[in-house]
């Protein structure tokens, strides 16, 4: 099967992967989306707005950062980083945000609704409703309420309303069914959804947005080395990050993808000990797509642990199932501790704070480098600086 250049096999299918498993009133409006984002993206003023606010307001391009004091210290290829800490709201999930809430403001919406795990994508999305005078609800796992507190403020600073969810674990799977549900009791609202998950269109529409990260790093490392790098790799929650690097590459097959799962406290401790859907989950459906899920002996989804708020889902989105089926990109996991490590030699040896969900991708680089020859690249995505976690992540590294 091939790829078209939005990464489908055909509309709304990665291989078998993705499709639209909804009740028929939410079909119905995932089919208006559809035709109000393809009307979208075929309107050239859609794309000069979006433009003019990724560079005027997001700070785009984010920059492309060589670590040479890491790189030294592992002792092997070469380390970049493509800097999407730098990004206004301090991640990625910005672009994204952006992007559909100038779709819902097309629509003539007036309310978005959102679901966060790290609270990035819920600042993004409270940010976006200022910016575009809407209405903003933000449903987050109490348990991340509390663990990504400095999140918290910033949603409410910026005048959305944050709705803890006490349901199952309290984290990200819970607050995308409050959210799912939300939005069946308010149809005129717009959900804002933050990953490359959920029922079509949305893992189609979150690429289309983040693809501008694989765009752009592709450009900066051939004027800058006059080369694609040897690898790309991204740590995976969703996965929206990962696809946005990743979309830049594809087509180039002597760059080699990689995905980065958490393995939280290790896979040998099994289910509940880790959120690594792809090097431990089945094929099934969740939130209305066809995708590999961690599921529990009764086949509902499982509990999923991680340190990384962000990575905390029991599912994944469904290219990464069709990419890990047909090889082309490889997933691999890196533990609690390992991404912790990660977060510290980042920190001290050059000077920038990752996120927590970002870390396990610098984890799996910095076991990756030795063993790769002194001329070889490695591009990492930093997908969002740390500051939201060092209240969590200090007293774990003893600090
Ligand atoms: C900084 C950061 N990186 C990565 C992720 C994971 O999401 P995704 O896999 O969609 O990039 C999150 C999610 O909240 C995040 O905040």
């Amino acid at each position: 099967m091939t790829q078209a250049n939005n990464g489908q096999t055909k509309r709304g299918y990665y291989g078998e992967y993705g499709g639209r498993f909804v009740p028929e009133g939410i079909a119905e409006l995932l089919a208006v989306l559809e035709r109000a984002f393809d009307d979208a993206v075929a309107d050239g003023a859609f794309q000069k707005e979006l433009d003019t606010l990724l560079a005027e307001y997001v700070g785009r391009p984010s920059a492309i950062t060589e670590c040479v004091n890491l790189s030294e210290e592992c002792g092997g290829g070469r380390l970049f980083l493509k800097r999407e800490d730098l990004n206004h709201t301090g991640a990625h999930k910005i672009n994204n945000a952006l992007g559909q809430a100038l779709l819902a403001k097309r629509m003539g919406k007036k309310r978005l609704i959102a679901e966060t795990g790290a609270g990035m994508h819920g600042t993004a999305s409270a940010t976006a409703a200022a910016l575009m005078g809407m209405e903003c609800t933000v449903y987050m796992g109490a348990v991340d309420v509390e663990r990504q507190a400095p999140n918290v403020s910033r949603m409410k600073a910026l005048g959305a309303k944050v709705v803890p969810v006490h349901d199952g674990q309290a984290t990200l799977k819970d607050a995308v069914d409050s959210a799912l549900m939300a939005w069946m009791n308010d149809l005129d609202a717009f959900y804002l959804l933050g990953s490359v998950v959920g029922p079509s269109p949305y893992p189609e529409i979150v690429r289309y947005f983040q693809s501008v990260i694989g765009r752009e790093a592709r450009v900066q490392m051939l004027e800058r080395e006059g080369r694609l790098p040897d690898e790309v790799a991204a740590c995976v929650g969703g996965g929206s990050n990962a696809i946005g690097l990743f979309s830049g590459f594809l087509n180039d097959p002597e760059v080699a993808v990689t995905g980065v799962e958490p393995a939280g406290k290790g896979l040998q401790f099994g289910l509940g000990a880790h959120a690594a859907t792809l090097s431990a989950g089945t094929p099934g459906v969740v939130h209305g797509f066809n995708t590999y899920v961690l599921f529990d002996e009764k086949g509902e989804p499982a509990p999923v642990h991680s340190v990384a708020a962000g990575l905390d889902y029991p599912g994944v989105g469904p290219e990464h199932s069709y990419l890990k089926d047909t090889g082309r990109a490889k997933y691999v996991s890196v533990t609690d501790a390992e991404a912790l490590d990660a977060f510290g030699r980042l920190c001290r040896k050059e000077g920038i704070i990752p996120a927590v969900e970002s870390s396990h991708a610098l984890a799996y680089a910095l076991k990756r480098l030795p063993s790769m020859r002194k001329d070889r690249i490695l591009l990492v995505n930093l997908s969002g600086r740390g500051d939201k976690d060092l209240e969590t992540v200090l007293p774990m590294l003893g600090l």
